[in-house]
């Protein structure tokens, strides 16, 4: 992988910060954009704004071609077809799609782990206030999943078990393909929170054999406000819709209406067509690499965060020690100093980072963290030199604070 190539399609890396270079650690929770998917999402803009599935005339015919286009690159992408994928806002909107469509009687299991962000816990809690019964997988201290676990808490009644694919505080990658036979075993369905996999290797739906899918464009190098739900067809077409309007439907009376076939059911209105298209470009940029590529240079730099965190005593890592077991991304605490109160020192120095919760209250409880953690998290941008610099400028800021 050509690092020098690559920083230079991102036009945000070419500036300078208050006149100095900065490290942008905080791909987690968005990413950087380069210049393809602007351009990508420009041209929308510039050359053929219009409508899809709506007017005859040219430039709704070019929406139409290109939208559908973004669709069929968001579905190869995790070797999905097109008709399995249905657009959402982000991963939150994807999974509470799921949680509001599917029918859940009274006594229903659903489970779920302590892992997940709130984006995968919140719309289940929604469900169960309306009578379906939560329960819970715990992960290890290092937030390791054991697929035994599961396997315990399946019964006659669950019918779906919930987890987190990668996550944003520990690092750990879930076993779900173990998890996903379990719960199909139990006759449950299967739905992962991929919103911190999809970006950072390569994905196999089918090979996961899971039902749902989630996730989020921005957390890909694609735009704010675009993401998407696989689902297996079968189960897409028993989804009661979230929302209800515009190409939603074949037909309607004052009293009633007829609901459209697969997708348009579930993508009520106006739909984000640059953000799609923009997706889509980024589905390319990504592709163009290669995910195998960017998994392996992920951990090359990961290697160095992660021995670099571990080598300074007042540092305790969340996670995994063996970086071989960890994404992209470390969050760790630091004894005697607050995690905003570090980030903002290291914000002092160029170093953009995140810390508290990273909307992930129960794991942070789990490992007894109240105030949560900070967290690095790269990304292909990001060099091995700039997480030199971040272990040395942390070492400095911890040896004169704490
Ligand atoms: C693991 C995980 N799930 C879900 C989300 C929610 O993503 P979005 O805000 O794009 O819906 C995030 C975002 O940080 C995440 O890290």
């Amino acid at each position: 992988m050509n690092i020098e190539k690559i920083r230079a399609d991102f036009p945000v890396l070419q500036k300078k910060v208050d006149g100095k270079q900065f490290s942008y650690f905080d791909s987690a929770c968005t990413t950087l954009k380069p210049r393809q998917v602007l351009d990508a999402m420009n041209a929308y803009y510039t050359e053929y704004t219009g409508c899809a599935g709506r007017s005859v005339h040219k430039f709704a015919r070019r929406t139409e071609e290109e939208f559908a286009k973004a669709r069929s690159k968001a579905a190869k992408f995790i070797n999905a077809p097109p008709s399995e994928i249905i657009w959402t806002k982000n991963t939150t909107e994807a999974i509470n799609l799921v949680a509001h469509g599917l029918k859940f009687n009274p006594g229903d299991r659903i489970i779920t782990t302590n892992l997940e962000h709130s984006s995968g816990l919140l719309p289940w809690q929604a469900v169960a206030e309306k009578g379906a019964v939560l329960d819970f997988v715990l992960c290890s201290k290092e937030g390791e999943f054991n697929p035994e676990d599961f396997k315990k808490k399946l019964g006659r009644k669950t019918r779906l078990v919930s987890a987190i694919h990668s996550s944003n505080v520990t690092a750990t990658t879930s076993p779900l393909k173990e998890i996903a036979k379990i719960a199909h075993d139990a006759g449950a369905l299967v739905l992962a929170d991929c919103a911190q996999s999809v970006p950072h290797f390569p994905i196999d739906v089918k090979s996961l054999g899971i039902d749902f899918l989630a996730f989020s464009g921005h957390k890909m190098l694609g735009p704010t406000g675009i993401g998407c739900l696989y689902g297996r067809e079968d189960l897409l077409k028993k989804l009661n819709p979230m929302l209800l309007g515009g190409e939603t439907i074949k037909d309607a009376t004052l009293q009633a209406h007829v609901l459209e076939d697969l997708p348009d059911r579930l993508e009520a209105g106006i739909q984000n067509y640059a953000g799609a298209i923009g997706l889509g470009a980024a589905v390319d940029y990504l592709s163009g690499i290669g995910m195998q590529d960017i998994e392996d240079y992920e951990k090359n730099i990961s290697k160095a965060l992660v021995e670099g965190l571990l080598a300074i005593p007042q540092v305790s890592l969340l996670g995994p020690k063996d970086f071989k077991k960890r994404g992209s991304l470390a969050s760790f605490s630091v004894k005697g100093m607050e995690p905003h109160d570090i980030a903002l020192m290291l914000n002092d120095r160029n170093f953009f980072l995140r810390s508290g919760m990273h909307c992930a209250y129960p794991i942070h409880k789990f490992l007894g963290l109240p105030k949560g953690s900070v967290r690095a998290s790269l990304y292909l941008y990001n060099s091995a030199d700039e997480v030199k610099l971040f272990i040395e400028n942390l070492s400095q800021i911890i040896k004169t604070f704490s």
